[in-house]
Parts: C-alpha cells; structure tokens; sequence
C-alpha cells in the first residue's frame, strides 16, 4: 500500500463526525450523544469523544430554569450554538428548532433552520413531530440542512400530553409512531430521537428503519442513546426521571468545593502565599 495512501488513511479516520457517518453507524457501532450548551461543556463531550452534541432547547430548563422548552427562541438556540460550535473539534453538532420555529409554515421552517446552520456552523437541525412535519422536513433537507426528526415524548407538545410521561403505550399511540418514522424517514431525516418509548416499541421501529434511532428513555435496542449533560454529570437534581443515569455527581463536589473555599476565606487561610504575586 503507498505511503500516501497511508497517510490520506489516517486523515480520513480522524476527520470530524459528518451526517453519512453517522447513518453508516447504523446496526455496526452505537451512537453516544449527549447534550451541551456552551463552549466549555461542548469541550468536556467532544474531548470526551461524543458522536453527536445535540444543543438541546432543554436548555430552556438546565440553564435558564424554565419548566418547559416552550419560551426558548430562536436567538437563544442561536446564541448556544454559536458557543458550543467554538468548543468542539470532531463530535457532529445538531441543533434544535425552538418551539414556533417550524410549525406555522414550511417557508418560515426552511429560512430558521438556514439562520441557526448559517449564523451557528452547525452541522444539523432537529425538530419534534411524525407525518404533519413531512413537508417540513423536506424541504429543510432540499435546502441542504439535515434534519434529525424527534418521536415519542415530544417537550413542545406538552400542553397537549399535560405530563412528561412515556408515550407509545396504546395501540392507536404505537400505531401511529410506527408509522411517522416511516414518514419523517421517507421525507429525508438522517436520525430519529425516541424519547420515553416502551422497549419493545423503540426495537420494532428501528429494525424497520433505514436510518439509525437515538434513544433516551427508549431502551437498549436503539442504535444509539442520548444523555442531557446536567443529568449525566449530577449536576442537575430539580427532577430525575427513571432513565437517567447519573455517571457522577458532580453538584455534591462542587457544593463541597464551596463550602472550602467560603471556610478557607473566613479562617483567612486563602489567598496563601502561593496564591499571591510577590
Ligand atoms: O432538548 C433536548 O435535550 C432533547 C433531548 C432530550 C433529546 O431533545
């Protein structure tokens, strides 16, 4: 094999994450996203070695202390963005559509996606809902933006769910997300969220698709999972729902960490002379 060859070889592996790539992934290797929201978080995953940083609208709730994504806008998801972007060298970013950003009209759909890709330098869009996004969907697509669609439990809609509780349960529910992967899928996403789906639920769906899954609260079988960041690290304790895990805890350290640093303060014992310019 020439030398160059070689060479192009080991570019290629280590360029960033793209959207085929990530389709490829499909039944071969999971997909591991998690959410972040600034430059520093954004590091955190991409040095980490994250697939996917999806900035989230939960950001609504983990950074700006809402209880729904309802009032983010679009110029905050923007703003996020922007900082994230700065943060990350290889992890593919996707970005989601606030809510009202894509739901009055396709035309207004395609012109907000292209001002979050264009103004951000993300890589993709999401956006919440099954079949009467389908026109949505491609013509953000058609436009040269990728779109990962969102199933199940669906933030946005919680006004008419009235809880953030597992969907999919009936058989008219399961029915009809069976058939909106199908669509969104048909209409040009290249990944689908499934959010609080039953087990078996989220494995028929997708076994029946081409493009790869991404679960939270929707089991094993997915192609891959997602984690809020907040949730993953312990950072985040207002509410925990049953598929979190929490791989640290890291508000407990940092709440310790203070709790030294007010003590060292009020027994003068910092700033000590190895804190002090001479
Ligand atoms: O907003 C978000 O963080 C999400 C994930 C939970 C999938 O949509």
């Amino acid at each position: 094999m020439p030398v160059w060859y070689i060479g192009f070889f080991i570019r290629e592996s280590r360029m960033s994450m793209n959207v085929p790539k990530i389709v490829s992934m499909k039944s071969k290797e999971k997909i591991a996203m998690v959410t972040a929201y600034d430059y520093t978080s954004a590091r955190i995953a991409d040095e980490a070695g994250v697939d996917i940083i999806l900035v989230g609208d939960s950001l609504g709730m983990v950074m700006q202390g809402l209880d729904s994504t309802i009032p983010v806008t679009l110029d905050e998801m923007i703003y996020h963005t922007k900082m994230v972007k700065r943060g990350v060298k290889n992890a593919l970013v996707v970005a989601d559509m606030p809510f009202m950003s894509y739901q009055a009209d396709y035309v207004e759909a395609v012109k907000n996606a292209g001002r979050i890709m264009k103004e951000t330098g993300c890589n993709a869009v999401k956006l919440e809902g099954g079949r009467e996004f389908a026109v949505t969907i491609s013509n953000i697509v058609a436009a040269g933006i990728p779109v990962m669609g969102h199933l199940g439990l669906t933030p946005q809609s919680i006004n008419i769910f009235g809880a953030y509780s597992a969907r999919g349960k009936s058989e008219q529910e399961s029915k009809k997300m069976k058939e909106d992967a199908k669509y969104i899928q048909e209409a040009g996403v290249f990944s689908i969220v499934l959010e609080a789906v039953p087990v078996n639920l989220a494995k028929e769906i997708t076994e029946s698709l081409r493009v790869p899954t991404i679960g939270i609260g929707a089991g094993a079988e997915t192609d891959g999972q997602v984690l809020v960041f907040h949730d993953l690290l312990g950072l985040f304790d207002d509410f925990k729902p049953k598929f979190v895990k929490r791989y640290a805890h890291l508000k407990k350290d940092a709440i310790g960490a203070m709790e030294n640093y007010i003590k060292e303060v009020k027994d003068k014992k910092f700033p000590d002379k190895e804190h002090c310019y001479e």
